[in-house]
């Protein structure tokens, strides 16, 4: 219980008027008369039933909700049970308000637990709307076995080269997620053997409790490898890049949800440990500038690349960037083509992505989507005759195996989930991941909050929907006909769009031979128009 101050909070005043009424009830009972007495006998006992309710909610693993919000959490299980019955009455349709519907959330709260996650009754979704998918099945379906796919990245360049997993975590900082979520998503990925990207908060002792594999992403701020005045130490790197857990380095440029927008860790939230793990003072505004300094141009992006690259010991370095004005990736491809230099991997972040905290304009109304983001960066590479030497990330709302096959056939050699793990960690998309009152433990510094987090009971649930995600990819792979994931391709999904038209997406979207950019670049209007703007010396469009 430790600092009892800190267990003062208003989401506790339930269960100590409870306890405080239960505690008066069984000292006042022997003075009153017999009537009283049971009355008051009545009320000590339901009282002393609701006290060991709390008690029980305030020391189980189980349900973080219950650990925060002894007694009261009830009430919304309760709401949530006759939910279905009230919701016609009193409740338009959430899923307009919400980044995930309740049926995405609930399967993906079902693969967690490792409870069965079939659902009777056939599709809730509307076939017939626009932009409905499928994949096409086989009459001769494949079984597969082994559903943990996997990726080779560094093949050509790294001398540790990394087996990825095809679903992974996501970039999520240590200071943005809570320390609980750090052991438990750690722990999760320990256990199912896929990778843990740090986030741009560098990597904390969290991180290395359970040694689960990292990949550690390097932002603008530089957190972990960092001298006093905010550049890049090249020397901090190498120790850190050399650890056996690290597996890949990750540049981040920038993410989906605020792309172009740097970010303050605010004083009050620098604890002594984010200081720590960042290298940063604690209690001071902790910035990452909305760009890099250790690079200006593509060539010398590309360069940063090579070097941090063999600072590490030769393990795959890359990229990860929400996409914004076409020229500037065409740039550093042209850098890539200039230099020889080329990432091992680049990750595509869509602007459907999430963050712990972003301005509204930025999170609605800055970046590409994932769609269009991941076939730009796929085409562009496979025109340059690229595309066997870089393999390509995808992630926004990556949450079912459906979206990880959708961004497979799109291109995408594997993926990553941010939020989809929060889900499995027992976030409720509270959506209050910003101001620190987090009720499941999830994105909160609060010692007390993040209590409810319990990490060893959490960390099987991530490993659990890591697992039951990938077994329902190889069912859908198979269902189609095909031996591995990576064989999914656009002629294999379906679009509907109109009620009397569907389209598979390798005829509604443009997919480039391979080549074909470095004979011309004519044919495609992208390319046409930004093409000529882009010039690896600069990041700035060609006049
Ligand atoms: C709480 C939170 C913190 C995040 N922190 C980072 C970060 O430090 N670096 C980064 O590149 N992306 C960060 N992201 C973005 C995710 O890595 C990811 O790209 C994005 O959320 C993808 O979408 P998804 O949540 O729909 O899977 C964060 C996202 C969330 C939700």
């Amino acid at each position: 219980m430790g600092n009892i101050g800190l267990w003062l909070q208003p989401r506790y005043a339930a269960f100590a008027v409870i306890v405080g009424v239960f505690l008066a009830s069984v000292l006042v009972l022997p003075f009153l008369i017999p009537w009283a007495m049971a009355t008051v006998g009545l009320v000590a006992l339901v009282s002393g039933l609701l006290v060991a309710v709390g008690i029980r909610d305030l020391y189980q693993s189980k349900q973080s909700i219950r650990r925060n919000y002894p007694v009261i959490a009830h009430l919304r299980f309760l709401l949530e049970f006759i939910r279905p019955e009230i919701r016609q009455y009193f409740l338009e349709d959430d899923q307009e308000r919400i980044p995930f519907s309740r049926a995405q959330r609930a399967l993906v709260y079902q693969r967690a637990k490792g409870v069965v996650d079939k659902r009777p009754f056939g599709t809730q979704l509307d076939v017939y709307a626009d932009d409905y998918e499928w994949i096409n099945h086989s009459m001769h379906p494949v079984h597969i076995h082994d559903w943990n796919f996997r990726t080779r990245v560094g093949e050509h360049t790294c001398s540790q080269p990394y087996d990825l997993s095809l679903f992974n975590i996501s970039a999520m900082s240590f200071g943005a997620l809570s320390a609980n979520a750090v052991l438990a998503l750690n722990k999760g990925a320990k256990i199912g053997g896929f990778a843990h990207d740090t986030g741009e908060g560098s990597i904390s002792s969290y991180h290395r409790v359970h040694g689960g594999d990292l990949i550690w992403e390097i932002g603008s701020g530089y957190f972990g490898c960092r001298n006093d005045d905010g550049s890049f130490d090249a020397e901090r790197f190498s120790a850190c890049a050399r650890d056996p857990q690290v597996k890949m380095v990750e540049i981040k440029l920038s993410q989906g949800a605020k792309p172009g927008h740097g970010g303050v860790l605010p004083g009050a939230k620098v604890t002594r440990e984010i200081a720590l793990a960042r290298g940063v003072p604690q209690g001071v505004d902790c910035i990452s500038p909305a760009s890099h300094s250790v690079f200006t141009t593509p060539i010398e992006m590309m360069e940063f690349l090579a070097r941090l690259r063999e600072l590490s010991g030769g393990k795959p370095v890359g990229f990860k960037f929400a996409l914004g004005h076409p020229w500037e990736f065409f740039a550093m491809c042209k850098a890539m083509m200039k230099t020889g230099i080329t990432p091992d991997f680049v990750v595509v972040d869509g602007a459907e992505g999430g963050t712990g905290a972003a301005p509204v304009e930025f999170t609605d109304h800055v970046g590409t989507p994932l769609q269009e983001a991941l076939l730009l960066v796929h085409n562009t590479l496979v025109g340059l005759n690229l595309r066997s030497r870089v393999k390509i990330g995808a992630a926004g709302k990556v949450i079912t195996a459906f979206d990880v096959a959708r961004s497979l056939a799109l291109g995408a050699d594997w993926t990553n989930s941010g939020r989809g793990f929060m889900f499995a960690l027992g976030c409720l998309q509270a959506q209050a991941c910003h101001t620190g009152h987090c009720p499941t433990g999830v994105t909160t510094q609060d010692p007390v909050r993040q209590r409810a987090l319990v990490p060893d009971d959490k960390a099987q649930r991530v490993a659990n929907y890591h697992r039951n995600t990938l077994v329902a990819l190889a069912e859908l792979t198979g269902a189609a006909g095909l031996t591995h994931p990576g064989r999914l391709g656009p002629q294999h999904i379906v679009r509907r769009v109109s009620t009397s038209e569907v389209r598979l997406l390798s005829h509604l979207l443009t997919f480039i031979k391979p080549g074909e950019l470095l004979e011309s670049q004519a044919q495609h209007a992208v390319y046409r128009v930004f093409w000529n703007m882009a010039s690896a010396e600069s990041f700035a469009p060609a006049a």
